[in-house]
């Protein structure tokens, strides 16, 4: 009880609009630690966190809250989904929080399930879906609140090389159609091929800052 442990050192990242950058580490180098400030989700002890052009550093769980809400769609490596709720449903969850009328949720919500390819599944289930299938509701409800920023930890970590593929394409697409940003977490190097940009870290450390090199000998 009590003990803490520094998990981050000397951390020093500016990502820009428009950036798809994979963060990529080992096992408990602090990947997820990393993201969760770059999502709002947990802030640093010490040292800033600007998104946006605003410190967010010293703000209340329930102001990070509505930050989140209101700039970041979040893509996890086990969906996330809420099983009982129809594909529909489960898309138009962050738009509850928007002030906006049901038929412009619905509608809005639509739009990003035909643009996951998925306009024909509204009415199913998550678990009546494949993995993949699963994977683009999440990503149709992170877009749904028409985010600039696309967080993804081990988008495909569950998912089959395929599948997986299918939506790191996807990815790339909204980078390059719609000029989301988009910050993934991966262990694998090929997958963070899919990127521009890699930080690699290594015991809380940053240990490279570049563009995707040839092969991982660096890293
Ligand atoms: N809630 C917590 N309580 C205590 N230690 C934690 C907690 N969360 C993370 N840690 C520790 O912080 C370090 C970094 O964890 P983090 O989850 O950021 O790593 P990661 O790179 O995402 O790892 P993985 O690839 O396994 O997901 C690890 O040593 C981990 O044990
Ligand atoms: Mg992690």
């Amino acid at each position: 009880m009590g003990g803490t442990q520094q998990v981050l050192f000397d951390i020093n990242i500016s990502i820009k609009s428009g950036e798809f950058v994979a963060i990529m580490g080992p096992s408990g180098s602090g990947k997820s630690t990393c993201m969760n400030i770059i999502g709002a989700l947990d802030t640093p002890t010490s040292g800033v966190y600007e998104l946006y052009d605003r410190d967010v550093t010293g703000l209340t769980a329930d102001e990070l809250a509505i930050v989140r809400n209101e700039h970041i769609g979040f893509v996890f490596q086990q969906f996330n989904l809420l099983p009982k709720r129809s594909v529909l449903d489960n898309v138009m969850l962050p738009l509850m929080y928007r002030g906006l009328p049901m038929s412009e949720r619905v509608s809005r919500s639509r739009e990003m399930l035909r643009r996951v390819g998925l306009e024909n599944f509204e009415t199913y289930l998550p678990t009546q879906l494949s993995g993949g299938m699963k994977q683009r509701v999440a990503i149709a409800r992170a877009l749904a609140g028409q985010p600039k920023l696309i967080l993804a930890d081990e988008p495909t970590g569950a998912l089959d090389s395929k599948m997986g593929n299918e939506i790191l394409r996807f990815f790339q697409q909204l980078n390059r159609d719609m000029g989301i940003t988009i910050i993934m977490i991966t262990h694998e190097f090929d997958i963070a091929k899919y990127a521009h940009r890699l930080i690699h870290i290594r015991d809380g450390r940053i240990n490279y800052d570049g563009p995707v090199p040839k092969n991982d000998d660096a890293l």
